[in-house]
C-alpha cells in the first residue's frame, strides 16, 4: 500500500489542537459576515481576512499554497467563489460583488501547527429563488454527510447520503473535488468523496480527522478549470454552492471542529 493512502490518527493532544485552530478559523467566517455586501471586492475580503488572521496570531494556509509544475502557488490568503465558481476562486480588485451574488468564502487558518479548514456561503443582497434553495440543500448536504460519520461507518456512507439528497432536489455533485484527511498537513489521506454508495470505502475509526466540503451544482457537475489554473468554474455556467467542515471521528460519534 502506498504511504500516501494511510488514515493518521490523531491523539487527543493533536485533535485539541485542531479544535483551535478550527474555533479561530469558524470565528474568522463570521467575523467577515458585515463586509459582505453589494460594492466590497473580493480583494478587500481577502485582505480584512489576512489582518484579522495575523491579529489572533494565526497564519493562512492558502497563501502560497500548492504550487509546482503545473501551476503558480495559490497568491491569496482565502478562496472566494462567486456564482458559477465551484472552489479556489481567486480574490481580485476589479471582481465587486453585486445585488444578487451568491460567494462562498473558504478560510483556512494553521495555529500551533495544525490546520482549520471551513467555508460558508453568504448571500449578497437578494438572491434569486433558485440560489437560496440551492444554499440551503448545499448546507443540508454537509449536514446529512456529517451525521454519518461515527466508528464503523464507511466513507461511502458520507458520500451517498449527500448525494442522495442533493439528487433528489434536482441539483448535481462535482467529482473533481473532495473532502480531504487534516491534520498538520493540510490535505492528506483520506479522499472524502461527495457522491458514492453505501457501505463502501474505508471503515471510519476514531481519531480520524477530514473535511466535508460539498459542492453542488444548479446543472452539470462537469467542471472546467480557468486559464489561471486555480478558479473551477461549472461547464454549464450554472451556479454553485459549497459548505465546509472539519471533522473528528469521535468514540461515540464525530465531533465538528469548526464551529465559532
Ligand atoms: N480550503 C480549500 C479546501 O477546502 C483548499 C484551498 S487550497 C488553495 O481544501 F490553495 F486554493 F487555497
Ligand atoms: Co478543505
Ligand atoms: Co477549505
Amino acid at each position: 500500500m502506498d504511504n500516501s493512502e494511510v488514515i493518521t490518527l490523531l491523539s487527543r493532544r493533536e485533535i485539541e489542537k485542531m479544535r483551535r485552530a478550527g474555533q479561530l478559523a469558524a470565528q474568522l467566517l463570521q467575523h467577515l459576515e458585515p463586509f459582505v455586501k453589494p460594492g466590497v471586492s473580493t480583494l478587500e475580503l481577502n485582505d480584512e481576512a489576512e489582518r484579522w488572521t495575523q491579529a489572533h496570531g494565526a497564519k493562512s494556509a492558502p497563501l502560497g499554497y500548492g504550487g509546482d509544475k503545473h501551476r503558480p502557488a495559490f497568491p491569496k490568503s482565502i478562496c472566494t467563489s462567486v456564482n458559477e465558481v465551484v472552489c479556489h476562486g481567486i480574490p481580485n480588485a476589479k471582481q465587486l460583488l453585486k445585488d444578487g451574488d451568491i460567494i462562498n468564502i473558504d478560510v483556512t487558518l494553521i495555529v500551533d501547527g495544525y490546520h482549520g479548514d471551513t467555508s460558508k456561503m453568504y448571500l449578497v443582497g437578494e438572491p434569486s429563488a433558485t440560489a437560496r434553495r440551492l444554499v440551503e440543500v448545499t448546507e443540508k448536504c454537509r449536514q446529512l454527510g456529517i451525521e454519518q460519520v461515527k466508528p464503523g461507518a464507511r466513507l461511502g456512507d458520507i458520500g451517498a447520503a449527500i448525494q442522495d439528497y442533493a439528487e433528489s432536489q434536482g441539483f448535481s455533485v462535482v467529482r473533481d473535488f473532495v473532502g480531504h484527511g487534516i491534520s498538520n498537513i493540510f490535505h492528506t489521506a483520506p479522499q472524502v468523496a461527495h457522491y458514492g454508495s453505501y457501505g463502501t470505502g474505508k471503515k471510519l475509526r476514531a481519531g480520524m480527522v477530514f473535511t466535508i466540503e460539498p459542492m453542488i451544482n444548479e446543472g452539470t457537475y462537469e467542471i472546467e478549470v480557468l486559464k489561471d489554473k486555480w478558479t473551477a468554474v461549472t461547464k454549464d455556467r450554472s451556479l454553485s454552492a459549497q459548505c465546509e467542515h472539519t471533522i473528528a471521528v469521535t468514540d461515540s460519534g464525530h465531533e465538528i471542529l469548526t464551529l465559532p
